[in-house]
């Protein structure tokens, strides 16, 4: 049996490296064979290309790079990582995947929805998530919860509010467009709660 991408994505700081983390110890109490990835990155290309859209020393990168950049990334963590690892039967977990490019670079950034669909099908084909999971949280909380890790801010999260708010819509906005494969769910709950349903929409899935 072909195995299941399973996406956690949301606002910065929302919980999701957080949730990721019991999303994984359940699946290993579970014995389900799986692996965890991450975007921008999840191969070595990819992480590179991290390392620059991170990059505060890039504020004058355009979004159009922005954008190309997120897309290549992808492009190469499906095809060499994530694929493969379906066929095998094998599950996958990653912390954003194109719902967030959706989100930041079209609601947030301004870019044309088609050029965004193109992109995003130039690096995934028809292939999408069959669970995106958004924690959905007030930017401002977020930035916040981000703060209080106390480890600084990169540059995409060295933004304003406004540009913050709009991504936040654009995750609901998918949610609502693709009910059938996205679940939103209110991170301001305490984090145990926030869990919970999590692992729900996991065991509904897996
Ligand atoms: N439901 C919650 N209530 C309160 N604090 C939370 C909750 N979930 C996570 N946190 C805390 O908020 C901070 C940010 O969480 P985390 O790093 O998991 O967010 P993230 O979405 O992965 O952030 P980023 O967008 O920077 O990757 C952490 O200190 C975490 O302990
Ligand atoms: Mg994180």
């Amino acid at each position: 049996m072909r195995g299941k991408l399973i996406v956690c994505d949301g606002s910065n700081g929302a919980g999701k490296s957080t949730v990721l983390e019991h999303i994984k110890d359940h699946l290993n109490s579970k014995n389900i064979e799986f692996i965890s990835t991450r975007e921008p990155g999840g191969t070595e290309v990819g992480e590179k290309i991290r390392e620059i859209l991170l990059d505060k020393s890039y504020s004058n990168m355009c979004s159009t790079t922005e954008l190309m950049l997120f897309a290549a990334a992808r492009a190469q963590h499906i095809h060499e990582k994530i694929l493969p690892a379906l066929e095998k039967g094998i599950h996958v977990i990653s912390d954003r995947f194109e719902s967030a490019t959706v989100s930041f670079q079209q609601y947030g950034r301004g870019l044309p929805s088609q050029i965004v669909d193109q992109l995003n099908d130039l690096a995934l084909g028809d292939f999408r998530p069959d669970m995106t999971i958004v924690l959905d949280l007030d930017p401002v909380v977020g930035l916040e919860r981000v703060r209080s890790r106390g480890e600084g801010l990169d540059r995409m999260e060295e933004v304003d509010i406004e540009f913050l708010e709009r991504a936040r819509q654009g995750y609901l906005e998918q949610a609502k467009s693709y009910p059938e494969r996205f679940t939103v769910i209110d991170a301001t709950q305490s984090l145990e709660n926030v869990v919970e349903e999590a692992l729900a929409t996991i065991d509904k899935q897996i």
